[in-house]
């Protein structure tokens, strides 16, 4: 993927046009100004008083910002362009960003939980649908998509990305892009996409969020730069950096990653954008102050300061000591400036600002059928023991769990811009697809933790209302003994992931896990239904419930999604992007793992003097690519079209699959290769192709997958993209774990 031909630079304005343009605004811009372009402070922070009055609206005023983020409504919006381009100088528009990133008013499922679709066009969807109603309130740049590769599910932000792989993240990266910016940034509901957090961060080390990332450049390279890569050739307007460092230099300020990899090598000329506060972070981080961290911030190649003030208040004075040049200042205004002439704002500064749009455009019938239909094919089934699910819709149900009812926790990490007033709960969506049919019993069952402070830490802004912690499992215990199927709904609360959620134990939470084996007690059937933003640690669910159904943080419309799915009118076809484990102790735990020299011989027993663990096996509980439906998909007659790979040439796998059971429903036929020898070790298997299928109830079909030298290729010692001759095995399977094998000699 790295290895293609760089951008394609679909933003379509002419560049002399445009650079002409620029040129002479900047000529009749000050330093000053020109500084102002540079700085971009969070509105949320600095919006005191009424918009009028506020110290944001000075700021607009005396051109001393290029944009403002974290402000909702069209309005104040509005209001805020109008001083940028009727009451200051030189009336430069603004940009207005926001962390649009699973939904804006319509709420999808978190990023994870999409990935988990493989469903490229429903992720495009999704992003367009944001961008259509992000704009319709004023914004037009959002700080998505999210592409971090992340391998340890403690690091909350996990639920943000599009998790291990890099194949599938980087044609998840490509999607959010097009999506977001449409064909060319023309239309006023085509906004500026942001690609974050470059890069790395997802390494952070023991999953801690924002702590240190050490990496060879190897790994970078093969593993885990390609989505920010790929996000780069599809386009892209922008590019955040990361807080976290990269070969001993903080994102923030590293040259060799900003200018030298990122401009240089992959050819990026949008606008390079800081993450919240990092150039004066660096401070902390052990760098420089704030003024001679905005020099090195600047002269690496950042555009734009977010929230630091470093740059408006220290780059004058770093000019007059020689520290910067002017050039350097100039040359990240002119990328500002040219994002705004991209998105259009010069012509209209009101594009993005048509206030009739808001009351039309957000949350709409339409919007919200698509994200529950998205949202059921997120979903997945990861146990479903004598096929208890789908429940019939009839006799009496009881769902019970502090997620059930739990109307502020349905949308997961980074959706402020939603109400939850208006979304319907697990209970509501139940009932109303049971309707008269049967009943719906409802106990909360437990709090999230036993702990008041322990709950209180974890639910951070959306507190759940508590209750005792014996009367909520007397209750639970009672509404059970009335049902004939009980529906545990619980797991994480919603800001148990995301930024700054990183978690040393991935257990379902005490009180919980106790409501649970209550209940499993009752000889009822229990189906668990899992709200979760990172994968958990299920091994003892794993056995004693017969049937799990991991839900995410579905989005607005995840309570009729999950009815959907619950009651079979959906079947389920998400499969995981990433590798639940049996115990943290396994982590960090990916599929596309490389071989020891002493390989685990035996998974199921410990085997001294190879490399496994005294009490566990290696292997996840769930792998990647695993996911299970309400029908059983068959795989059979693998055949390679020939066993040598001619240069030049290609090989066609086929492999026939069949929906066995009683349903219809989709499956993703994955295909696997592995380079059995090479210059450096390479991974076990690496995802090179899949297929998305439907299949109606005893339908067969033939899967083909062509591979040629392209997808042989990776970097070898000396960073060259190329591949080597040898033997290659190739795997077609329904999952990571479970495939059929068979290998080729590549010439
Ligand atoms: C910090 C986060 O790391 C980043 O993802 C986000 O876009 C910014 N804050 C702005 O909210």
């Amino acid at each position: 993927m790295l290895g293609e031909a760089c951008t394609t630079h679909h933003i379509d304005v002419t560049d002399e046009q445009m650079n002409l343009f620029v040129s002479d605004l900047m000529g009749h811009m000050t330093l000053r100004e020109k500084i102002g372009q540079l700085n971009l402070p969070s509105g949320g922070d600095i919006t005191t008083g009424t918009v009028k009055n506020g110290k944001l609206s000075e700021m607009i005023r005396k051109q001393e910002i290029g944009g403002f983020f974290n402000v909702k409504g069209i309005d104040k919006i509005y209001e805020l362009q109008r001083l940028a381009v009727e009451e200051s100088r030189l009336k430069i528009p603004l940009l207005v960003g926001a962390d649009v990133i699973h939904g804006y008013e319509t709420i999808f499922p978190i990023p994870l939980a999409l990935s988990c679709s493989w469903d490229t066009l429903a992720v495009e969807k999704m992003a367009r649908i944001s961008a259509i109603e992000a704009s319709a309130d004023g914004i037009n740049w959002t700080f998505s998509p999210m592409v971090d590769i992340c391998r340890d599910a403690r690091w909350g932000r996990i639920a943000e990305g599009s998790g291990e792989d890099p194949y599938l993240g980087s044609l998840m990266a490509k999607a959010y892009v097009r999506g977001y910016q449409g064909k060319n940034l023309q239309q006023n509901d085509e906004i500026l996409s942001c690609v974050k957090h470059f890069a790395l961060y997802g390494a952070s080390e023991s999953g801690r969020d924002y702590n240190t990332v050490d990496m060879s450049r190897l790994r970078m390279y093969n593993e885990y730069l390609a989505p920010y890569k790929a996000a780069v050739d599809a386009g892209v307007g922008s590019v955040m950096s990361s807080f976290n460092i990269v070969d001993g230099i903080p994102a923030t300020a590293n040259k060799w990653l900003l200018s030298d990899l990122l401009r240089k090598e992959w050819g990026f000329k949008g606008l390079l954008v800081t993450d919240y506060n990092s150039i004066a972070e660096m401070s902390s981080h052990g760098i420089a102050p704030l003024k001679e961290a905005s020099v090195r911030s600047l002269q690496a190649g950042t555009d734009m300061d977010m929230v630091s003030f470093g740059f408006l208040n220290t780059l004058e004075e770093s000019l007059q000591s020689g520290e910067v040049t002017e050039e350097q200042i100039n040359t990240a205004c002119r990328r500002v400036l040219e994002v705004k002439y991209k998105l259009g704002l010069f012509d209209n500064p009101y594009k993005y600002c048509d206030t009739l749009r808001a009351s039309k455009q957000l949350y709409t019938t339409e919007h919200r059928s698509i994200a529950r239909s998205i949202a059921s094919e997120t979903f997945v089934l990861l146990k479903n023991e004598k096929s208890l699910l789908p429940i019939s819709a009839k006799g009496k149900i009881a769902l019970i769990g502090p997620m059930a009812n739990a109307r502020n926790n349905m949308c997961g990490m980074w959706s402020m811009m939603c109400n939850p007033s208006k979304h319907r709960t697990l209970l509501e969506g139940m009932r109303s697809a049971i309707g008269n049919k049967g009943e719906v019993l409802y106990a909360k069952g437990s709090n999230i933790f036993y702990d008041e402070n322990r709950e209180k830490t974890a639910t951070g802004m959306r507190p759940l209302d508590r209750g005792d912690n014996q009367t909520l499992l007397k209750e639970a215990l009672q509404t059970a003994d009335r049902a004939d199927v009980i529906v545990a709904a619980l797991g994480e609360c919603s800001e148990m992931s995301g930024e700054s959620a990183s978690r040393t134990t991935l257990e379902i939470p005490d009180a919980q896990r106790d409501l649970l084996k209550a209940l499993v007690k009752t000889g009822k059937p229990v189906v668990l239904l899992l709200f979760t933003g990172r994968p958990l640690v299920l091994t003892e669910e794993a056995v004693n419930i017969p049937s799990i159904l991991n839900v995410w943080f579905g989005g607005s419309e995840a309570g009729d999604a999950i009815a959907d799915v619950l009651f079979g009118k959906v079947n389920p076809s998400g499969k995981l992007t990433t590798s639940f484990p049996r115990s943290v102790g396994q982590l960090p735990l990916y599929y596309n793992s490389h071989n020891t020299s002493r390989p685990d011989p035996d998974k199921n027993v410990f085997n001294r003097y190879t490399s496994n663990y005294l009490e566990d096996s290696n292997e996840p509980l769930y792998p990647f690519g695993y996911g299970l439906s309400y029908t059983h998909f068959q795989y059979d007659n693998m055949v390679l079209s020939s066993n040598v790979l001619k240069k030049g040439e290609k090989l066609t796998v086929s492999v026939i699959v069949t929906n066995k059971g009683n349903y219809d429903g989709c499956e993703v036929v994955q295909l696997y290769l592995h380079d059995i020898y090479a210059d450096v070790v390479r991974p076990v298997k690496e995802l090179k192709d899949f297929k998305r299928i439907f299949l109606k109830k005893g339908e067969s079909r033939e899967v083909r997958f062509v591979i040629t030298e392209e997808d042989l290729k990776f970097y070898n010692s000396n960073l060259q993209y190329i591949y080597e001759t040898g033997d290659f095995e190739v795997m077609v399977g329904t999952n990571s774990r479970d495939i059929q094998s068979k290998t080729f000699f590549a010439e």
